[in-house]
């Protein structure tokens, strides 16, 4: 890896521990505080769980009337944590409403794509552009950080939750055309830079702009429009969040701020929110199904780790998971022996710093009554999942080495949320079955499976100068649109010796989701060597294939015709018109080489392609070993020591042989192995 290994300081200052624990709510136990929380105290220190998140949802509690602030039972509990050495993520308690407020002003409900205004009720249900609901928010965080600014058990700032959603009221309308405004310089340029020509929708008046919408025709076909306003609702969370931060970070400057972030979640660009976060936080809740379907999962939980950390580059929180059954799954399915440590020490292996839940004691009511808990309506700590959290906790203990240690790759795999945005809404390929996502994990997989440590970047990354210089090997499924900077980037990054990996439906569109002119992929159509001049959607019974090194691989859904201008054919399609065309091409330029994969494959193609190589290209990996599939390797490393994860996502036990080691994995196992680092 080209760039030096960093020792980040712990999140919390005075915690040199992986922080443990998760969400509580003492306010739902007010009535039997007197032991359920001193209870509380003595079951959280058995679980070698050393913070607790609070106040999530407690703005009814903190101001039951309008004004009227209730903070003695939050000093007490508080109070009760910095004595048992338990740091707080304190909440700023913005994610839900008390209703006398939505009664009292109306303005602060949502109003849908419809146009329709929502009801009291659910949490993140309100207008972010809401003056009233922006004062009242500035109101209890500065009550909030004045009140506790000294308190001991202060650790962590946590932002509302969970932040989504969007809000179609007047006032985010005239907030829009403001943001607009500032993004073009008139009129004219929007309506060139949104091919307002078709279908007569030219603006004339800025006050004539909506916001997308299905209602009675509504405006849904200008796709420079939708996209606009994805940027916009992004602007608005950050607008709203460095809004509602104000107050701490005046107040509490050296307190870390962050809110929980939800993976791929496609209503904000996530690179954009990191930016004025502190810290990086999520909540992962992989869907565990016991059998051998979990080495998929895992590499899908392992990708979204992997997303999280790149958002800033340094370790993040897993501020929730479940330690058993996620109850708004159609099926609960509860965590088989081995699966809340594996899932944990998978955080861990690519980046955070802390484990933490949803929940920490079931409540009695409400929807979320039956979702996993470390303490169960039984209330003690005989049950299995309190036992799998103790030995969650006891482990983390002897991890303090892994605090603030990097994650070190050579391989960079691009997601970008924009590009989605804009691919989603095309009309044309596949439409429902584009499967962004699940290509760019399917490739990613490839690296997973081999345990290759793989940062995952988006394009504002890729665009800064010399950002790229860090890796040997680039990975771009379906890079549809190219944003500034981009392609000039990847193109030096080639011919300064590095490999990039493009495929079918690459280089379309322009920040404004304009298409290219003069043949796709576009500006990157010099450094992979190809014209891409159409793309073939297959029926899902439709089959191809790539013939490639004496073998035939199924091309299925897509399968992009292309000329090798300057590249070499490497593998070419197998039926249909156009076999014998190139399938698979590599261009060598500078002293790189740009690959191009013209069709969606399976599983079987990516794992020889990318075998082949990691071979050729010698990235680093976490072991030097076959690993068996479905078992992964990651490093975590202060530059002298390195800190081997090996996990196992399968119901199998299994044998890792590495270097004169062999490490004997139990179904849904683990070891974490300690080395000097080469
Ligand atoms: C989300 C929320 C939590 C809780 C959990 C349940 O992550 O942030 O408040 O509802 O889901 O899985
Ligand atoms: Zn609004």
């Amino acid at each position: 890896m080209n760039r030096p290994i960093v020792r980040h300081a712990p999140i919390v200052a005075s915690v040199p521990h992986l922080l443990h624990g998760g969400d509580y709510n003492p306010d739902q136990w007010l009535p039997t505080k007197e032991t359920t929380w001193k209870e509380d105290m003595r079951l959280a220190r058995l679980a070698g769980i050393n913070t607790l998140s609070v106040g999530i949802f407690s703005w009814a509690a903190l101001e039951p009337e309008e004004g009227r602030y209730e903070f003695g039972w939050l000093d007490e509990i508080l109070d009760l944590m910095a004595e048992n050495d338990i740091t707080a993520v304190l909440a700023t308690p913005t994610g839900a409403r008390p209703g006398w407020m939505s009664h009292e002003y109306p303005e602060v409900l949502r109003v849908n794509r419809d146009r329709s205004k929502n009801l009291h009720g659910g949490r993140h249900n309100h207008c972010l552009t809401s003056p009233v609901y922006r004062e009242k928010t500035t109101a209890i965080n500065t009550a909030l950080a004045e009140r506790y600014k000294d308190h001991p058990a202060l650790g962590v700032w946590h932002l509302s939750n969970e932040y989504g959603g969007e809000c179609h009221c007047d006032l985010c309308q005239e907030r829009f055309r403001t943001y607009l405004q500032g993004r073009f310089e008139s009129l004219d340029e929007l309506n060139q830079a949104w091919w307002t020509g078709f279908w007569a929708k030219t603006y004339t008046q800025w006050s004539h702009i909506e916001s997308p919408s299905e209602h009675g025709r509504g405006e849904q076909d200008i796709h420079g429009l939708n996209l606009e306003w994805m940027r916009f609702t992004t602007e608005q969370f950050v607008d709203f969040y460095l809004h509602e931060t104000a107050p701490l970070k005046a107040i509490t400057p050296d307190v870390p701020r962050t809110t929980n972030l939800m993976g791929t979640y496609p209503g904000i660009d996530y690179y954009r929110l990191a930016q004025v976060l502190d810290v990086v936080s999520w909540d992962s809740y992989p869907e565990w199904t016991g059998t051998d379907k979990d080495a998929a999962k895992g590499a899908r939980a392992s990708f979204l780790h992997d997303l999280t950390r790149g958002l800033k580059g340094k370790p993040f929180m897993l501020m929730e998971s479940s330690p058993s059954a996620t109850n708004w799954r159609p099926v609960a399915k509860l965590h088989r022996p081995g699966v809340h440590l594996l899932q944990s020490l998978q955080a861990v292996a690519h980046g955070s710093d802390t484990v933490q839940y949803f929940q920490f004691r079931k409540g009695r009511g409400g929807s979320e009554k039956f979702h996993g808990a470390v303490v169960d309506h039984e209330g003690t700590e005989k049950t299995r999942v309190f036992q799998d959290v103790a030995e969650v906790g006891a482990r983390l203990a002897a991890l303090d080495g892994v605090v603030g240690t990097d994650t070190p790759a050579d391989v960079a795999v691009v997601y970008d949320w924009h590009l989605r945005w804009a691919l989603e809404d095309q009309k044309g390929m596949l439409q429902e079955r584009t499967a962004y996502e699940r290509t760019v994990i399917d490739h990613y997989r490839a690296f997973w499976e081999r345990g290759v440590p793989t940062d995952v970047i988006d394009s504002s990354l890729i665009a800064a100068p010399g950002y790229l210089d860090r890796y040997k090997v680039l990975v771009a499924p379906m890079l549809y649109m190219l944003r500034p900077g981009v392609p000039e980037a990847i193109d030096a990054f080639v011919q300064r010796g590095g490999t990039f990996v493009a495929t079918y439906a690459t280089g379309y569109v322009d920040e404004h989701d304009r298409t290219f002119l003069g043949g796709f992929p576009g500006p990157l159509r010099e450094t992979l060597g190809v014209w891409a001049e159409e793309i073939d959607a297959l029926y899902p019974e439709d089959r191809n294939a790539i013939e490639w090194s004496g073998q035939s691989y199924e091309a299925v859904e897509l399968c992009e015709l292309v000329h090798a201008e300057t590249a070499e054919t490497l593998g070419a399609y197998g039926s249909d018109f156009y076999a014998g065309r190139p399938a698979l091409t590599v261009n060598r330029r500078g002293e790189g080489k740009a690959y191009f994969i013209a069709a969606r494959t399976g599983d079987d193609f990516l794992a020889d392609f990318y075998g082949g190589l990691i071979a050729e290209s010698g990235v680093e990996r976490a072991l030097d070993a076959d690993l068996p599939a479905g078992v992964t390797a990651q490093v975590r490393t202060d530059g002298t020591t390195d800190y081997v994860f090996v996990l196992n996502f399968t119901p199998e036990a299994v044998t890792v042989q590495a270097g004169g080691e062999t490490l004997e994995l139990a179904p849904f196992g683990n070891a974490v192995v300690e080395r000097p680092r080469a």
